[in-house]
């Protein structure tokens, strides 16, 4: 299979890059796609000889040119997606973050080639617009996201299903109280108890605005009311999501937490290949399972999601721009970890919906929501 990743030096990326190693014989790898990191891309092209790879800047591309003068080297946004255009490709790995995953993923399914989607900003930003052109296109969307991965494996029948059930560890604090999460330091939020990932997704795991943005994939993915997805607190995260349907069964996808299975999963589907993961799953070792309500008072973020989830039009694309800014304004110890939560509702309580958006405007919507947010805190 030719494939290419977008965001091939992040934490998925470099995840993604080491089942492609082990499967060696089954992958050829088109074009390989990183950020700022220079020095991790420049050992990616030794392991697995792209024909492209792309940068986020010139000046890097430029560096990369000079040492790597067989291999055609591209940057910025536009290089993205030509990447991502590249009919030689039979399935693409977006898991670059944030807003930028969306125009080479759209790139992408308008020439065709299969999606196998970490980028969950995406479907919050744009699901009816990018699930429709995939479907009129023909186009797999193989979600990465290990609960839509789980659940995408539980609804193999997708008939007569009832609700779907996703699964959240619960993050950081989910045995702090409200004044712990007010008080919480950047470098407590980003103690994950089960997960070793991005920054960024970090920070929303502990907001569970990551489990907010998940609802909305989940909802465009499989085509789900909002009323008929249920989010509950699992903190060992070993089942990963499950489907209920109307009969009472439920059928759940479960295996010890990691993201290596549910990429090889993407990357390989309809096959299934032993991979990275030697370990077999054993119920006893597994020990107890524990389920909770999420605690919406000490989590309003989850709340929010569901809000601009079903309101729809540009309200996602609002919460998800000023979620996005603020997180980065927490990194840079500029704002509390409460204040994204505020941040996010204020943008959210004053916006002017626009439902059924174009892509322009939902652009533009995430132009203006970002900039101010940044004019907040200069
Ligand atoms: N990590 C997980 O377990 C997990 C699970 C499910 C879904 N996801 C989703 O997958 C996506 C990636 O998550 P992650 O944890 O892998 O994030 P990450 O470790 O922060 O990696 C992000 C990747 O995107 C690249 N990137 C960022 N901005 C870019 C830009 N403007 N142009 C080109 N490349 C850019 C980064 O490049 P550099 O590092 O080189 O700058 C890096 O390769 C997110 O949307 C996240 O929500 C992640």
């Amino acid at each position: 299979m030719k494939i290419s990743i977008l965001g091939s030096t992040g934490s998925i990326g470099r995840q993604a890059v080491e089942v492609i190693q082990k499967m060696s014989g089954f992958f050829e790898v088109v074009s390989l796609c990183g950020g700022d990191n220079i020095e991790v891309i420049k050992e990616q092209i030794k392991l697995l000889n792209p024909q492209n790879v792309c940068v986020k800047t010139e000046e890097n591309a430029l560096k990369l040119q000079k040492e790597f003068p067989k291999i055609n080297v591209l940057f910025g946004d536009n290089g993205l997606i030509e990447v991502a255009s590249d009919k030689t490709n039979d399935r693409i790995l977006v898991s670059v973050s944030g807003k930028t995953g969306l125009k080479p993923t759209l790139a992408a399914i308008e020439n065709g080639i299969d999606v196998a989607l970490a980028n969950k900003e995406t479907l919050v930003m744009a699901g009816d617009i990018v699930m429709k052109r995939a479907q009129e296109k023909g186009v797999k969307i193989l979600p990465v996201d290990s609960e839509h991965g789980a659940i995408h494996q539980c609804l193999l029948e997708r008939k007569e299903v009832e609700k779907l059930i996703i699964t959240a560890s619960g993050g950081p604090f989910r045995n702090k109280t409200v004044d712990d999460i007010k008080n919480a330091t950047v470098e407590e939020t980003l103690h994950h108890p089960r997960w070793n990932m991005g920054k960024k997704i970090t920070i929303d795991s502990a907001t569970l605005m990551n489990k907010g943005l998940e609802v909305i994939e989940a909802h465009h993915l499989f085509n789900m009311p909002y009323d008929k997805i249920q989010v509950v607190v699992h903190p060992q995260s070993i089942v990963h999501s499950a489907v209920e349907y109307v009969d009472g069964s439920v059928i759940a996808q479960l295996g010890f937490p990691s993201m290596h299975i549910p990429i090889q999963y993407t990357l390989t589907y309809p096959h299934r290949f032993e991979g990275i993961e030697t370990r077999s799953f054993d119920f006893v070792k597994a020990g107890r399972l524990d389920f909770e309500e999420p605690d919406l008072e000490k989590f309003p973020c989850l709340k929010l999601a569901f809000e601009a989830g079903k309101q729809g039009g540009t309200l996602p694309v609002v919460m998800n721009a000023a979620n996005e800014e603020a997180v980065y304004l927490f990194l840079n110890k500029k704002i509390s970890l409460w204040q994204i939560y505020e941040i996010t509702r204020k943008f959210m309580s004053e916006h002017n919906n626009i439902i059924s958006p174009s892509l322009e405007e939902i652009l533009e919507t995430d132009k203006i929501v970002r900039s101010e947010v940044k004019k907040m805190f200069v």
